[in-house]
This record gives C-alpha cells, structure tokens and sequence, in this order.
C-alpha cells in the first residue's frame, strides 16, 4: 500500500486526518485541491510532501499547459502550502524544470521523485537498524517522535522504517511512541503503523519522553527530520528538542533517520529556517469543538523546532552514516 500515488491522471492518498478510525483514501484532481490537503495535514511528512509538491506540478501541468502565468501561481502555491520540510520545495521544483518539456516530461520527473524516495527508505531502513544495534546492542528499547513510518514517504520510512526492520530482524524490544502534540501524529498515526505491523509498543505523552529516559527505559532515541542544514542542525517536529535534551541527560543515543533529499546544504544552521507556526484552534480546541483555555486564550504553537548539532549522536540518510558524536560533519 503507498502512501501517495499517481493514479489514472490523479494524485490518490491515505487521508491521513482520518486515521486511526477510518483507512480512506482522497483522489484530487486539482493544485488547490492537494495544497489543501497539504496544509490540512492529509498528506504529511517530510519525504511525502517532496512527492506531493513534484505530483502537483504534474497535475498543473496537465491543466495549465499552455498558460505560464497560470504554471507559475501553481508552482507558487505548491511550493509555500508548508514551509518548513526542504522536501516541499524540492519536489516542487524539480518537476517544474521540466515544465518547458511538456506534462508527460513533468510526471515522468515527478514519478521519479516518488521512485527514489521508495528506493531510499529501504536504503534506510537497513543503515538505521545496523547502527541502533550498533549503538545499543540487541534487543533495544526505543523512543520515536511524530510519525515517519510509510505515512511520512510512500512506503517503508524513515527512523521508524529502521525500527520496523529491527522488528523484522527479530532483534527489536519494544517501542515508545511520544503521542506528538497537538496533532498526535504519534498516538494516531505511528501507533497505527506499530500495530499493524505487531511491534510491543506503548503511547506516552510528550512530556514523558525525558523521564522515561531518566529512568533507563529507553535505550536510543530515534527520530526523522524535516530539514537537516548544513552544520548539521535538525529541524523536526516540535518536542525532538526536549528528547534531544533528555537523551544527553541519561547519556543514550540520539539518531536521525532522513534521506539525502532532506538535507539542505543551502541552509548554514537551524537559526535560519523558518518554522510554522499553526495558530491556536488545533492546540486549545477539543475534540467536540469547546474551547480547552478560558474565552480568548492564544496558543504558541510552533509545528518544529530545531535539535543543535552537538546533541546529534549521528544522522543516517540513504547513503551514509555521519557520526556526529565523532567530529564527523555533513
Ligand atoms: O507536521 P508533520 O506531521 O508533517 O511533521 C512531520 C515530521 O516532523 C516528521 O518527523 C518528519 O517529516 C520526518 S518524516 C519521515
């Protein structure tokens, strides 16, 4: 099952605000119509969103052929429905350099973008699990953070790809799954994919994940990334930073699980990314719509933040391993 595909002249996806309830799937056949579901989170994860962006360019393509004004408002749009995940943009343009060659150019480029991040989540997987034994031995008991499973790519993953293939191998222990506040991309959505695949896993809140360290019950963090820049600064999902710190307390491995395509040498250091910031209904709305603070109460509400290099134990893409706890850099 792929997260994101190209399908019949469409761009088909699990529609990720559904889960874990109900296992849907949206066909938009529009620019508008995927942006919205990119900025709705239908569709999300770093890797994923690069494929989203490039299969939207086909899909404008195919529209607006012939009316560049209109190509350049696609691409815009497409390109800034998020802004913090390198891959958006990426994906983006590299399907729109081949608009001057016409729209089966740009879906061929775009379904090259989906290829490779098919290819590099296994390239992953299996890099990610040899070092967590690495670092761990066997039998580790792991901490991840938001999701990025298939749901973050297309299949497989990224940190919790290697996680799966520790489980495949036989060698896993057990997992905790911080539930990612406020959208619980880790309750709801790595969950899912931990149950589906039988993991021994446990939801624990946020806040917990320091703790819970502290008292040696986890034995590595191990995390996805959003844009990795180049001194080696990691931008993933909000509450990465406050593992990070926690992993240094208890002394315990801290990895990044990201392909190539996130890494953003263009960006010197996590200073200069801009992180979004989602306002205050999804923090302080429950479930049946009230309001969670008293009348008016504002939300700080950042979607990432940014883990400092030297908190980074290593970073693993598709095609290398870079310790940084050993001086090595990107
Ligand atoms: O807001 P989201 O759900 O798109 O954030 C996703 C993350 O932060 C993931 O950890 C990251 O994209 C890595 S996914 C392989």
């Amino acid at each position: 099952m792929r997260t994101i595909d190209w399908v019949d002249g469409a761009v088909e996806l699990i529609d990720q605000t559904a889960l874990p309830d109900r296992l849907s799937t949206l066909r938009l056949e529009t620019v508008e119509e995927l942006a919205d579901a990119i900025g709705r989170l239908a569709v999300r994860g770093a890797p994923a969103l690069g494929v989203a962006g490039a299969l939207g360019v086909a899909l404008a393509a195919r529209r607006h052929g012939s009316d560049p004004e209109a190509l350049a408002a696609a691409v815009r749009r497409l390109a800034t429905a998020r802004p913090t995940a390198v891959n958006l943009a990426l994906g983006v343009h590299r399907a729109a350099g081949r608009l001057p060659d016409g729209p089966d150019a740009v879906l061929a480029e775009a379904l090259a973008v989906r290829d490779e991040e098919i290819a590099a989540s296994e390239a992953m997987a299996r890099l990610g699990a040899d070092l967590l034994l690495e670092l761990c031995g066997d039998r580790p008991r792991l901490l991840t953070h938001c999701n990025t499973g298939g749901l973050a790519t297309v299949v497989g993953g990224t940190a919790l790809g290697a996680v799966l293939e520790l489980h495949r191998r036989g060698v896993l222990d057990s997992v905790v799954a911080s539930e990612t506040r406020p959208l619980l991309q880790g309750a709801r959505l790595t969950a899912w994919e931990l149950d589906r695949a039988g993991v021994d896993f446990r939801v624990a809140v946020d806040g917990a994940g320091p703790f819970l360290m502290a008292r040696g019950e986890v034995d590595a963090v191990v995390l996805g990334a959003d844009r990795i820049c180049a001194n080696g600064d990691t931008v993933n999902k909000i509450g990465s930073y406050a593992h990070a710190l926690g992993a240094r307390r208890a002394g315990i491995p801290f990895v990044v699980v990201a392909p190539e395509s996130t890494v953003d040498l263009a960006t010197a250091t996590g200073a200069e990314v801009q992180i979004e910031d989602r306002g205050t209904a999804e923090v302080l709305t429950r479930p049946d719509g009230a309001s969670v603070g008293p009348a008016g109460t504002r939300a700080a509400n950042p979607a990432f933040d940014v883990t400092p290099h030297d908190l980074i134990t290593a970073i693993v893409t598709d095609r290398r391993v870079i310790r940084l706890d050993r001086g090595e850099r990107l």
